[in-house]
């Protein structure tokens, strides 16, 4: 298998394509440097941080191979050397979700698979009140200068949880971060990840609101070095070199679409993938010449299309549309005077769909 030579032998590929970067997979995470350090400076002062910006700007890679990659390689040593990272998106069962993450070898967790009936404890601890958080991590009895993070990765998942008839659970859980990130008995740290088009509706939660003023962080965009550096980077590690003709095409043909990354990454790894069918992918993209007809974006429209449609034909329409934007994106009925909704996708490919009708 193609790995990379240096360090964590995990890394497969220097592009990880439509889906976000893991913390595993910082070695070839270029670009951020400058956020990762802001964040960091952040948690220092801030046990809430709420990681906002639009669809596909790189939430979710920036937190897990910028932020807990560099936490967990000790560049927050003033909090404390040893960071243990619960890491959960809410989904249709955040109370459960969070339970599991909890309870994970990479959190508080002793086992590689939750006992049952350690998982119905946590659960019935969640239940119990916003305290129940606290009073779990209290029990586990962490380690002086250990610390817990826990991650709500696609946190705006919950607006619809809420808006299914779980009112009571939605506010459980909202209330049970709150508190924790509040409180200074034990060092939990929460990060939430957001799309902005979602902030409005953090008004629905008691003290949300408050505490996203507090520890907000827009993600900016990258500037056009720093995508230089995303795209050279991971191929140097692999032992590469993208020719700077090949970097300026693709930055020119992606221009300033909102879809910047997701688009870079369909391309590139679509370049490999095709190399990949010609010979040994490590050759790429050393070739510039035949990296850059792999690559080759057939023009804006052309690449965006294939890359938002990656779950098949109609296999992430939205289920209750009736409406479209400007753009042709589908706006539920109910919606349609607001922000634009998504709903989940009937697709079994959750958490690499970039398609433009789901959250997922
Ligand atoms: N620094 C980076 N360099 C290159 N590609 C990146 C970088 N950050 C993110 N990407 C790519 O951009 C795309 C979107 O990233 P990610 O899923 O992290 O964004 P997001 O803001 O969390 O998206 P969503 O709004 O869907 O949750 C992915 O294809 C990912 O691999
Ligand atoms: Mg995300």
């Amino acid at each position: 298998m193609d790995m990379s030579t240096h360090g964590n032998m995990q890394v497969v590929g220097p592009y990880p394509g439509l889906r976000p970067f893991r913390h595993d997979e910082a070695e070839i995470f270029f670009g951020r440097e400058e956020q990762t350090d802001q964040l960091l400076e952040k948690l220092q002062r801030s046990h809430f941080i709420a990681v906002v910006g639009p669809s596909g700007c790189g939430k979710s890679s920036l937190v897990r191979a910028g932020m807990i990659a560099a936490l967990e390689a000790g560049f927050l040593a003033d909090a404390g050397a040893r960071w243990r990272i619960a890491d959960m998106r809410p989904g249709s069962q955040p109370l459960t979700r969070l339970a599991e993450a909890l309870l994970a070898p990479s959190a508080l967790g002793q086992a590689d698979a939750a006992d049952p009936a350690e998982a119905a404890f946590a659960l019935a601890m969640l239940r119990r009140g916003p305290l129940g958080l606290v009073e779990i991590v209290q029990e586990a009895r962490l380690p002086p200068c250990e610390n817990l993070l826990i991650l709500v990765d696609q946190f705006e998942e919950i607006f619809r949880f809420r808006e299914q008839g779980n009112a009571d659970d939605a506010d459980a859980f909202v209330a049970l971060l709150l508190t924790s990130a509040a409180q200074r008995k034990v060092p939990i740290y929460i990060v939430i990840t957001m799309r902005s088009d979602f902030l409005g509706e953090c008004a629905l939660f008691l003290g949300l609101p408050e505490a996203i003023n507090d520890g907000q962080y827009l993600t900016p965009r990258l500037t056009r070095c720093q995508i230089e550096a995303a795209v050279a980077g991971p191929a140097r590690v692999f032992g590469g070199e993208i020719e700077p003709a090949l970097v300026n095409r693709l930055l020119n043909e992606i221009g300033p679409d909102p879809d910047q990354l997701p688009l870079l990454q369909h391309a590139l790894m679509r370049g490999r993938t095709r190399a990949g069918q010609r010979g040994p992918k490590r050759d790429w993209p050393r070739d510039a010449t035949a990296a850059r007809n792999d690559v080759g974006l057939q023009g804006r429209r052309g690449a965006l299309r294939s890359a938002v449609q990656p779950c098949g034909p109609g296999a992430c329409r939205p289920q209750r549309a009736s409406a479209t934007d400007h753009k042709g994106r589908h706006v539920p009925a109910d919606r349609a005077r607001g922000r634009q909704a998504r709903y989940p996708p009937p697709c079994a490919r959750a958490g690499h769909c970039r398609c433009r009708e789901c959250t997922y």
